[in-house]
């Protein structure tokens, strides 16, 4: 679909070239959007984004959000940072300066062009929850200097500064809560449960189950999280969020694992190995506010999006 001059947008998608960011890439495109993708391609893959380099109305950019930007686009979505602990924990301190030094030169440029700004923030903010389910409300219950706390904090740090520049500047913000989200694209060595679970399962290799494999998580299809952000980032100007998008049906590891080890046909028996230090039991989104605002619920059943996205990794495997 290619727009009229009048209703195409010039949107600037950081972290484009990442697991999320590419499928957002993916959807501006085709609703005929012209987009610029930054990345320093840190967790990102330019084999994300390699199908869009001949799109007339797609660019791409090697920077580093940490650093100032100066460009002109109607609209940011910033997804810029690293998302696994595998991942953020390997440089914590550029971890939160991505999160936070990043988020200031955003919300600097935003101020700059008078654009809409959207931020990929997560349900790691909640910490590890003591209400269930995580409704926008609760102010979470998060560990300020552990091995997590650069990510979960510089997360947390980031929704102040929407917020303030909100306040203070009358910036037009939005603050999304992700929750899990999977699909194809994702890195096949970050340690995130269901491309860890995939990747074992079709090498034939122990699945790992932490702790008891009793811990609960929701996971939201790919496609499903990108719609929530596109319709929050078109909502109406006082709906700033924060607004949770992810999927409400609650599953346990062991659930899981038993399910991909059925989609996959393969052999490969349960292990077990300590849980990880502020692993939160449960994690599960109320999406009350994401219904009544945005009309916007998940659609992909587990099962489905499982499917796909074995099909994603069997790809890889092969090539
Ligand atoms: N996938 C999820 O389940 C999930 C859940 C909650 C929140 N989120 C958030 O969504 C966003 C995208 O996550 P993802 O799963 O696609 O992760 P990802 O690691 O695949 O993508 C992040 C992208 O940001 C890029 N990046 C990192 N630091 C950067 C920097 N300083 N400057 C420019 N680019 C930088 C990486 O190279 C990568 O392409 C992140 O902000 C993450 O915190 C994701």
């Amino acid at each position: 679909m290619t727009r009229r001059y009048s209703s195409r947008k010039r949107i600037l998608v950081t972290g484009g070239a990442g697991f999320l960011g590419s499928h957002l890439c993916d959807r501006l495109i085709a609703d005929g959007h012209e987009v610029l993708c930054v990345d320093n391609f840190f967790t990102g893959d330019k084999s994300n984004i390699e199908h869009l380099a001949g799109e007339p109305r797609f660019e791409l950019l090697r920077h580093d959000i940490t650093f100032p930007l100066f460009v002109e686009v109607d609209e940011i979505y910033n997804l810029a940072c690293p998302a696994s602990p595998i991942h953020y924990q390997h440089d914590p301190v550029q971890t939160t300066k991505t999160s936070v030094h990043g988020s200031i030169n955003m919300l600097g440029l935003a101020k700059r062009l008078k654009s809409k700004i959207l931020q990929a923030s997560t349900s790691e903010v909640y910490g590890d929850p003591a209400v269930h389910p995580q409704t926008e409300g609760y102010w979470g219950h998060v560990n300020p200097i552990g091995p997590r706390s650069c990510y979960d904090e510089g997360k947390r740090c980031a929704e102040t500064l929407f917020f303030d520049y909100h306040r203070q500047h009358g910036l037009e913000i939005k603050v999304a809560r992700i929750f899990n989200t999977y699909g194809p694209r994702m890195h096949p060595a970050d340690g995130r449960v269901v491309s860890n679970f995939i990747v074992q399962a079709l090498k034939g290799e122990p699945i790992t189950l932490y702790g008891d494999g009793k811990q609960s998580r929701s996971f939201c299809y790919v496609d499903d999280l990108i719609d929530g952000l596109v319709r929050m980032m078109d909502s109406a100007a006082e709906v700033t969020g924060p607004i949770n998008l992810g999927n409400p049906q609650e599953f346990s590891m062991a659930e899981l694992a038993g399910q991909i080890l059925a989609a996959t046909g393969s052999k490969s028996k349960l292990t077990h190995a300590p849980l990880p230090e502020d692993d939160p039991r449960q994690r599960q989104p109320d999406i009350g506010k994401a219904r009544q605002l945005l009309g916007w619920e998940p659609k992909v059943p587990l099962a489905e999006g499982i499917e796909r996205t074995i099909a994603y990794f069997r790809g890889l495997a092969s090539a």
